[in-house]
C-alpha cells in the first residue's frame, strides 16, 4: 500500500535508505569490514572477463559497474544491451563471467542473452529483485537486491539497489584478484555503509526540487551531463523523465557535448549537470561554461564544494552530500528520481503506470 505516499514510485524513491541498507546486510560484514557474497560455492578468482547483459534501467546500473570492475579489479567488461548482444555474435572466451541484471528476472531479451551465455560456457551471475525468477532459477551464482516489490513501473529502489550490490561485487572481486588490500577493502566497507544516510540527505531536499519543478515542466527537450560513473545516471535521469513525463531528454557524457549536441542548446532547453567535486569537475565546469555562452539554463546537482565553484549563475541548484566517488551514483540517482517525478506531478501524468510502459516486459 501508498501508505502516506501520492504515489508507488515517490513511497519506492523514499525506501531506498532503508531497502540499500537491507542489500547490504547480506554482502558486508561490518566487524571484520569486509565484503562477502551470499550462496558462493566456487571461486572467482580465475574470472577473466566480464559480460554485463541488461535493459533499460537495469542496464545503466550495469554501465556503472563497468567503471567499478575495471577500477577495483582490473577485469576487462564487456557491456551491451540484451536485445544487441543476443544478435551480435559477442565473442565469450573460457573463464568468462556473463553478468546480468533484472529487477523482475523475466525480461524476455536478458533471459535469452543468458541462456546464450550459459550454452557458451559461461559462469551466470545474476544481480536480480524477484527471487522466486527465472532468471534467479538459472543462475549459477544468484545475487539478491532486498529491494522489495516494486510497483511502480518506473524503476527507482531496485535501481539503487542493484548498485549497492555492483559495488559489493566489484570489491570482491577485486579482492579475490589480489588487487585490493585489507585496508582499502575496510574503506569501501565502510563508505558503502554510509550510503543509507547520504541517501536521506539526498532526499531531504525533495520539497525544494518539488518547487523546481514548475521550471522543466514546460520544456519540450532536457540535456543531462554526467561524467565517470555519473555518466550512467545522466542517462538514468534522461530515461526517468521521458517514461513518466513524457518530455524529450538526452543524457550524455559531459564531454561529448561539443561534438554536436551543443547545436541544441537555447533558452528552452535545460541543462541537468551532475557533477560531484573532485578531479574532473573542472571540465565539467568549462563544459558548463560553452553551455552558458549559449543561452541554456543550468541545473546544478553538485556537493557545497562544487556548487561554491559553479552554482553561480544557474537556474538552479541542488546540493548533494559530499560523498567517497563510489557511492555518488547511488547519491546521486536520489535527484534525478525526484526531478523525474516531481516533474511529471506538476505535469499531471500517470507517474505510475505511463503511457505505452509495462513492468516487465517478456515479449522480445
Ligand atoms: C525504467 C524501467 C525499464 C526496466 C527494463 C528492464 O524505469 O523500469 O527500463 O529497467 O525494462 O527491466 P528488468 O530490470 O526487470 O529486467
Amino acid at each position: 500500500e501508498k501508505g502516506n505516499y501520492r504515489h508507488f514510485m515517490q513511497k519506492e524513491i523514499f525506501e531506498q535508505p532503508i531497502v540499500v541498507a537491507q542489500t547490504l546486510r547480506s554482502y558486508l560484514r561490518r566487524v571484520e569490514q569486509t565484503v562477502s557474497l551470499p550462496q558462493i560455492d566456487f571461486d572467482l578468482a580465475s574470472i577473466n572477463r566480464v559480460t554485463i547483459v541488461a535493459c533499460g534501467t537495469s542496464y545503466y546500473a550495469g554501465m556503472v559497474a563497468k567503471y567499478w570492475f575495471e577500477q577495483f579489479a582490473r577485469l576487462p567488461v564487456d557491456i551491451d544491451v540484451a536485445s544487441e548482444f543476443r544478435y551480435r555474435d559477442p565473442v565469450l572466451e573460457p573463464g568468462g563471467l556473463a553478468l546480468f541484471i533484472s529487477q523482475s528476472g523475466e525480461t524476455a531479451d536478458t533471459l535469452a542473452a543468458l541462456r546464450h551465455c550459459k550454452a557458451a560456457g559461461q559462469t551466470i551471475a545474476v544481480v536480480v529483485n524477484v527471487p522466486t525468477s527465472s532468471m534467479a532459477r538459472e543462475a549459477d551464482l544468484l545475487l539478491p537486491t532486498h529491494a522489495g516489490p516494486e510497483i511502480g513501473v518506473a524503476s527507482t529502489k531496485a535501481f539503487s539497489c542493484q548498485l549497492a550490490v555492483l559495488a559489493a561485487l566489484a570489491a570482491h572481486l577485486a579482492v579475490k584478484r589480489g588487487r585490493l588490500s585489507r585496508e582499502e577493502e575496510a574503506l569501501i566497507v565502510n563508505q558503502l555503509a554510509e550510503t543509507p544516510a547520504a541517501l536521506n540527505a539526498a532526499l531531504s531536499h525533495d520539497e525544494e526540487i518539488a518547487a523546481m519543478a514548475p521550471l522543466i515542466a514546460p520544456a519540450r527537450d532536457v540535456l543531462y551531463l554526467g561524467r565517470g560513473p555519473d555518466y550512467p545516471l545522466a542517462l538514468e535521469g534522461a530515461l526517468k523523465l521521458k517514461e513518466i513525463s513524457y518530455i524529450h531528454a538526452e543524457g550524455y557524457a559531459s564531454g561529448e557535448m561539443k561534438h554536436g549536441p551543443i547545436a541544441l542548446i537555447d533558452e528552452s532547453v535545460p541543462v541537468i549537470v551532475l557533477a560531484p567535486s573532485g578531479p574532473l569537475f573542472e571540465k565539467t565546469v568549462s563544459n558548463m561554461q560553452e553551455v552558458r555562452a549559449r543561452g541554456g539554463k543550468i541545473v546544478l546537482i553538485s556537493d557545497a564544494e562544487g556548487l561554491a565553484e559553479a552554482g553561480e549563475g544557474c537556474l538552479a541548484t541542488i546540493e548533494m552530500p559530499k560523498v567517497h566517488p563510489l557511492i555518488a551514483p547511488l547519491v546521486y540517482a536520489v535527484p534525478v528520481q525526484l526531478l523525474a517525478y516531481h516533474v511529471a506531478v506538476a505535469k499531471g501524468t500517470d507517474v505510475d503506470q505511463p503511457r505505452n510502459l509495462a513492468k516487465s516486459v517478456t515479449v522480445e
